[in-house]
Order: structure tokens, then sequence, then C-alpha cells
């Protein structure tokens, strides 16, 4: 009996640290994918924040609270920020009232978490 709980809980630590390595919520691209992808802060993910969500979410109009117009409140609310692009269940999807950032777009912003969202 101990014998059968104790590969339980092996076989249970594996399914876990197999499920584990993942940064973003709801990751839509494997990790490898984003070897070859420029993921620079400056240079690559903030120009798309900046035409996508920015207009809505600034210092004098801050929209739900959030503004998105430099790195330091980004980085603190990377979770709901990264699923509302994803539009992941849960969160109002976003950009608001528009269509869905293009897959392309939304894997620079997801490989730049994954990389751990360097000020880069
Ligand atoms: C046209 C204006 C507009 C644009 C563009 C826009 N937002 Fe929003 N955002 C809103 C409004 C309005 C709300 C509040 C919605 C509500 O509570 O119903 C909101 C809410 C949010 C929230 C909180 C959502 C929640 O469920 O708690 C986040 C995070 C967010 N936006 C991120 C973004 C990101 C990231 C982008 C760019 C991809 C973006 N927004 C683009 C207007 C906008």
């Amino acid at each position: 009996m101990k014998i059968i709980l104790t590969l339980q809980l092996v076989l249970l630590f594996f399914l876990v640290s197999c499920t584990k390595d993942k940064a973003a919520p709801n990751q839509v691209f494997i990790p490898s994918d984003c070897d070859s992808i420029a993921k620079s802060f400056s240079a690559d993910v903030q120009p798309i924040i900046n035409n996508s969500c920015v207009g809505c979410h600034n210092s004098s109009s801050p929209g739900a609270g959030y503004n998105f117009d430099n790195y330091s409140d980004i980085n603190s609310n990377l979770t709901v920020f990264f699923k509302t692009i994803n539009h992941d269940n849960g969160v109002v999807p976003m950009p608001y009232q528009q269509g869905k950032l293009s897959d392309s777009l939304i894997q620079v912003i997801d490989c730049w978490i994954e990389s751990g969202a360097p000020n880069n």
C-alpha cells in the first residue's frame, strides 16, 4: 500500500513539473518557438503596446486603472495584461471592442514574457 502511494506521488510530481515551466498564463506557443523571435522590450514589445493599448491606458486616461505607457506599470501587471490580449476567460478581451491582435504580435509579447520580461 505504501509503495503504491509513493509511486502515485512520484507520478504526480512528474506531471506537475512537466506543466510548471510556463511563465505566461494559457501560453499559446511552445518556448522553442521563441528562439528566433525578436523580443526586445523597447524595440519590439513597447511599439505593439503603444499602437494597441496606450491610447486608452495612459497616465491621463488609465482605462480600468491601468497605465501601460511605461515598463514598470506593464511589468507589475503582466498576468492580467497577457490574459486580456490572449482573450482568456475571466477578463475583458483587449484591445477593447476591437479584433484580437495577430498571432505574430501576441507571440512577440508571449516570448518576451517567457524570457523573463526584461527591460531591454
Ligand atoms: C479603445 C480603448 C481601449 C484599448 C485600445 C485597450 N483597452 Fe484595455 N480597457 C479599456 C476599457 C474601457 C477597459 C475596462 C473594460 C471593462 O471593465 O468593461 C479596459 C480594461 C483593461 C484591462 C482590465 C481587464 C480586466 O478584465 O480586469 C486590462 C488588463 C487591459 N484593458 C489591457 C489592455 C491591453 C493590454 C490593451 C492593448 C492590447 C488594451 N487594454 C487596449 C479600453 C481599452
